[in-house]
């Protein structure tokens, strides 16, 4: 979940360091820390706080150095303090390390270490590799150009569990090694210059020709050369990779905060979900994918698996391919599909939806099905992302770099390409008839449109959210896919608004949590699908005569308008409603976190990809 940072080159390498740090804030919050070679000596600067606080330490200013790592922490082993901030260093001072991921054996590797004399300030796992390479170092008695990467090769051989790291040392003061294992890295190249980072965006200004490494590749980087190296440090070639991304789409652009950019990014992003997949009286079409109707009609049941909002969009997804292609969907938690022993064989197709496609659980859940010989299918965000290279097929959202913490554009994106992938297996199978796809296709390409109405209404969503940011309890209802609605509207308060909320489907309300309706709560309900109207309007009822304040989101004639607030969006299939009714709860969760003069980007505990288990 951390974020890092490398730069080797000719430049003065804190800048750059500290500009990449600032743009990867939103993968930890608590610590950050930067390590460069200066004068033949390691400089470790780095403290608690947010990355900003780095640049009031000390001599930041001075260091001239061009070449240097950087580190900004989600805490997992060892509290947000000093000494447990990255990077750590051994007990000669001889190498520096940055490291994401966890290691799970470094309890035993710190035992060792102790036995051969060596002492530990931190309580990281992290403070144990850059002393297993030390141990290594010194134990090796050929003193060729290759010893510091024999050691790190070494030292990683001994690492269980996941880890990105970068290691420099003092004794080689020209190169910086880096490698990983189920977290992600990257290496961007410049002229007489050479980037590092976890996520693509903290380097998108300097360049846009990446290498993305592959698990347990050793890369020894200087300012002039990348080297590839397999496990046996056997060097090997590798292709580069242009990336689209445009360096803008990684800043705020003049919004106040990332989260409300990228929730007004909406129309941008759904059509280039949308592309060229999807045309009116046109097959979809899926450049990446060539399913056959043979293959399509004997799987037996699809898993959609996903974490967080993510899963969310799955929970849309199999309304859609259920109703389109009739084949029974589950979805499933990442993290409990992979301990569940699910019931999967190679009739069964798994989808994984993950915006970063780094989040360890739904990688790890991926690596189970196909262990199971299910065929897998990737949903992502992020071109060359460690799900991708796992699957045997990856489609894109290509919703452009989502930074802040709360998914909003990556969630709108992951259900309308769910849409035209349950089209385009209808098309094969030819499970639904020709006008039901047509009329969904062309709700699909009015989407961008219809976003922009609901982007229009912001008022009212402002004075709702300035009436209830004190409250403590909210609760979301709905029916049908309305309720996967609530369901995201629910998460989305949570973590940018700390207030407690529940998503219930209305009709389960009265079977217990109805006593919890008392005089000034809040319940926002969603009601699109026009054969569930009167059966949510009844529910919704329920909670107004307990003393319930309403807010109301819907695009149907209501009735019997008994509601404190309504918010109107534009009609569209109920199959993709979502796309449009989660965008007022989008803002409502903006506008409360913001009357709570919260940050918005980086809420308190939580990082952006969640690569821990
Ligand atoms: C979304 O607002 C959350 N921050 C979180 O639930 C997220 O969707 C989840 O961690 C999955 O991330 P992924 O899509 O990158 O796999």
């Amino acid at each position: 979940m951390c974020g890092i940072v490398g730069y080797v080159g000719e430049k003065k390498a804190t800048p750059i360091l500290i500009n990449g740090l600032l743009k990867l804030e939103y993968r930890g919050y608590d610590s950050a820390g930067i390590a460069v070679i200066e004068n033949n000596n390691i400089e470790v600067l780095k403290d608690k706080g947010r990355v900003c606080n780095l640049e009031s330490i000390d001599g930041i200013d001075k260091l001239a150095s061009t070449i240097g790592i950087a580190h900004t922490r989600w805490a997992t082993h060892g509290k947000p303090s000093k000494e447990n901030s990255h990077p750590h260093t051994d007990n000669s001072k001889t190498f520096a390390v940055v490291h994401n991921g966890i290691i799970e054996n470094y309890n035993e590797l710190r035992d060792f270490l102790i036995s051969k004399g060596y002492t530990f300030y931190s309580q990281t796992d992290t403070e144990t590799i850059p002393n297993l390479i030390h141990y290594y170092f010194s134990k090796d008695e050929i003193n060729d150009n290759n010893r510091f990467l024999r050691a790190v090769r070494c030292a990683c051989n001994d690492l269980k569990g996941s880890y990105a790291i970068e290691v420099i040392s003092k004794l080689f003061p020209e190169l910086c090694i880096v490698v990983r294992k189920d977290s992600p890295l990257v290496i961007g190249t410049g002229n007489k210059e050479n980037y590092i980072a976890s996520d693509i965006p903290a380097i998108l200004s300097f360049t846009k020709n990446f290498y993305l490494l592959d698990d347990n590749e050793y890369t020894v980087i200087t300012k002039d050369s990348i080297s590839f190296y397999d496990n046996n440090l056997e060097k090997h070639n590798k292709a580069i990779k242009s990336i689209e991304w445009d360096a803008s789409s990684a800043e705020k652009d003049g919004y106040d905060d990332y989260m409300l950019k990228e929730i007004f990014e909406q129309p941008n992003s759904i059509r280039e979900t949308i592309g060229s997949r999807l045309k009116l009286d046109e097959k979809c079409d899926f450049e990446d994918l060539n399913f056959s109707k043979e293959y399509l009609s004997t799987i037996n049941k699809i898993y959609i698996v996903a974490c967080g909002t993510a899963m969310h969009a799955g929970l849309s997804g199999k309304t859609i391919i259920e109703k389109l292609c009739k084949i029974p969907v589950i979805v499933d938690i990442a993290s409990e599909f992979r301990y569940r022993d699910p019931l999967i064989d190679n009739k069964t197709l798994c989808i994984y939806i993950s915006q970063s496609g780094e989040t360890a659980d739904t990688i790890a859940a991926l690596k189970l099905a196909k262990s199971k010989g299910a065929k897998t299918l990737a949903i992502s965000n992020v071109i060359g992302s460690s799900i991708t290279r796992e699957a045997d097929y990856s489609i894109y959202t290509h919703a452009g770099p989502e930074i802040a913490v709360a998914s909003t554009k990556a969630y709108t994106s992951q259900i309308v390409l769910l849409a035209i992938l349950a089209i385009y297996f209808a098309e094969i199978l030819e499970s639904s008839d020709k006008e039901t796809l047509e009329n969904l296709k062309s709700d699909i390409l009015d989407l961008p449109t219809k976003i922009g109405i609901v982007l229009d209404n912001l008022e009212p969503i402002k004075d709702f959210a300035k009436s209830v940011y004190t409250q403590k309890d909210m609760f979301f209802l709905g029916r049908g896919t309305d309720y996967n609605v609530a369901l995201e509207g629910s998460l989305k308060l949570k973590e940018i608004s700390y207030i407690h909320s529940e998503a219930y489907a209305a009709g389960e309300l009265k079977h217990g949590p109805i006593a919890l309706i008392e005089n000034g709560v809040t319940v926002i309900g969603i009601i699109t699908d026009s054969s569930l109207v009167e059966k949510c309007i009844s529910n919704i009822q329920e909670v107004i005569t307990r003393g319930a304040k309403t807010l109301v989101i819907s695009n149907q004639i209501l009735p019997n308008n008994h509601f404190d607030y309504v918010i109107d969006i534009p009609s569209t299939s109920c199959l993709i409603s979502p796309i449009l009714s989660v965008i007022p709860l989008q803002l409502l969760s903006y506008y409360i976190s913001k009357n709570k003069g919260l940050d918005v980007d980086k809420p308190r505990n939580l990082a952006k990809s969640v690569t821990v288990e």
